[in-house]
Order: structure tokens, then C-alpha cells, then sequence
């Protein structure tokens, strides 16, 4: 069976050893049945122990890791799927992302997107998706794929990063916007609107952003190692803004982008 991504996760980024379990436990305790991790974040083993300890059948969870790109070789591909799928003590993964394009296509898209594939037809994988693809990448893609196999693109959106471009795109061609780092890593929690706005909700700036996320049709995944955090996080879906909330958070975008590594590619 397969679930439905839920629109609220728990992200895993930055969180290792003990850290990563008890986030993983804890939002489990609290509701949460969408756990995001990567390879590259080094704790799938730990969120894995964290999944097997909750008690959770797994079929009502939603789970997704991401695959490193030093794996997206034809040889190293599956291989390495196998082992996330050992280290998380699963059989599949609900979603199966690329983490990242290749900006020089050491291996071509059209190779690794293939094995993407395999993985899904094995049923190692229940959806397959992308993450940091621009348009141009995502057209790609579809080009390879067909937009219908492509479940999401998960890329950086928050107040200051809304990301037009590739959300229109993903729209057009029926992908899901997955936005990480929905709190832009704390800096929107700071905003003087964003604070106004939480205060005529009764809400916290952390459960306005969310609401202002999900009311956008954004599925996203913050990470917290606060119980009180991700409990009231989840709380959001109480939360409803109203049509000035939304267009005083939509005047806020202002291409403020933290995830830009040196491999990131041409942005849109
Ligand atoms: N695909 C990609 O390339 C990619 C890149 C980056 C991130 N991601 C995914 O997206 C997830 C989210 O991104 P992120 O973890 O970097 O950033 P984020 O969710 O924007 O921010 C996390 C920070 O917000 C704090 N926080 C959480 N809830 C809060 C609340 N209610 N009040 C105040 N502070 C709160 C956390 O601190 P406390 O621990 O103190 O609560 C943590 O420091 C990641 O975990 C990862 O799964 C994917």
C-alpha cells in the first residue's frame, strides 16, 4: 500500500546520533507520519531504529530519503539504494529524490534517471522525484520521464525564497512543490510582519509560516530537536490566514537563498 504524502513532515538535516533519533521518536509521538532524510545527512540508520522503535506500522508512514550524487553511477545506484533501505530497516521507501543534479552531468540525466526508475519498478521505491532542479532540468526530466512519473521536486521555499518560477513550472506539469527549510533555518521567524500576523492568529511566527506553506499548496518538513517545537508546529493545521495575510507574506520574497553550495546549478 501506499500513502498519500502527508503536507507536514519532519525534516532530518543536521541531525545526527541520538539528535536524529529522538527528533524521528518524538515526532512520531506527536503525530507526524512523514520522516524526510538523505543519504548524505549520514542518520538513516538512526531514523530507521527511531521508525522500528515507534511501534508504527509502517505502512502508515510516509518516508523518503534522497540518493548522494557520487551513487549516480550505473554501478553504484542500486547498491547503494539497498543499503538505505538496510540502514532505515525497510523494504521500500515511499519516495526516492535525487538530491541534486549533476551540474556537469558526469553521468548523464538520461542514465541516472533510468536507474531512478528501476529502483521503482523493483518496489524498492513507491514515487520517485527530483530535488533542486531548475525549470530547464525539470523539463529534462519530464522529457526522460513523462511529468506523470515525477511525484515532486523538492526545492528551497520560504517567505524570502517563494521560488516562482520553478513552483509555476512544477503546476503546469502536476509535480508537487515539496519546500525545504520553511523557517529559512530561523531568519523568517524573525520578521516583523510575519510576527504581526502570528499575533492577530493567536499563533507562533513558526505556525503562521507553516499555514502560509500549506494554504499554498506547499508540502514541507522543518526539522526540530524540541519537543515543544514540533509539537506546535504540527498544531499549524489549526491556523487559517486570511487573504491580506497571504499577500503581505507574498510581498516578503526577496531571493534570499541559503542552500547554495558550490554544485548547485544555475538558478532560476
Ligand atoms: N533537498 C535538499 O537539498 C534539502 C536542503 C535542506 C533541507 N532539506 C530538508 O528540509 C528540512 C528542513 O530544513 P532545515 O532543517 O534546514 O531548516 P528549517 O526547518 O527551516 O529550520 C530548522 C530550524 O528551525 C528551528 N525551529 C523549528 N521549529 C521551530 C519553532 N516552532 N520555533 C522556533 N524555531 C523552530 C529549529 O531549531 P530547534 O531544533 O531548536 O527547534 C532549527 O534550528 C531538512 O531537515 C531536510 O529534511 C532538504
Amino acid at each position: 500500500m501506499t500513502i498519500a504524502m502527508p503536507v507536514l513532515g519532519a525534516g532530518t538535516f543536521r541531525l545526527k546520533g541520538e539528535d536524529a533519533y529522538n527528533s524521528v521518536t518524538m515526532a512520531l509521538e506527536a503525530g507526524y507520519r512523514h520522516i524526510d532524510t538523505a543519504q548524505i545527512y549520514g542518520n538513516e540508520k538512526e531514523v530507521g531504529a527511531a521508525i522500528a522503535d515507534s511501534g508504527i506500522a509502517r505502512s502508515e508512514i510516509f518516508l523518503t530519503t534522497k540518493i548522494w550524487m557520487d551513487k549516480f553511477g550505473k554501478e553504484a545506484f542500486l547498491p547503494s539504494i539497498r543499503q538505505s533501505l538496510a540502514d532505515l530497516q525497510v523494504e521500500y521507501v515511499d519516495l526516492l529524490l535525487i538530491h541534486w543534479p549533476l551540474k556537469n552531468e558526469e553521468v548523464a540525466m538520461s542514465d541516472y534517471l533510468a536507474s531512478l526508475k528501476e529502483v521503482k519498478e523493483l518496489g524498492m521505491a513507491k514515487q520517485i522525484g527530483i530535488s533542486n532542479f531548475t525549470v530547464a532540468q525539470m523539463q529534462q526530466a519530464i522529457d526522460i520521464l513523462g511529468a506523470e512519473a515525477i511525484y515532486t521536486n523538492q526545492v528551497e521555499v520560504h517567505p524570502y525564497l517563494q521560488n516562482r518560477k520553478v513552483v509555476d513550472f512544477c503546476r503546469e506539469n502536476g509535480i508537487i512543490v515539496t519546500g525545504y527549510m520553511p523557517f529559512a533555518y530561523g531568519d523568517v521567524l524573525k520578521d516583523e510582519t510575519i510576527a504581526r500576523i502570528a499575533e492577530k492568529h493567536q499563533a507562533t511566527t513558526a505556525q503562521t509560516v507553516l499555514a502560509w506553506m500549506r494554504q499554498n499548496e506547499f508540502v514541507t518538513i522543518p526539522s526540530s530537536t524540541k519537543r515543544a517545537n514540533i509539537e506546535s508546529n504540527l498544531k499549524a493545521s489549526e491556523v487559517v490566514l486570511d487573504e491580506a495575510d497571504m499577500a503581505a507574506i507574498a510581498e516578503l520574497d526577496r531571493n534570499h537563498r541559503l542552500a547554495n553550495p558550490d554544485f548547485a546549478p544555475e538558478w532560476d
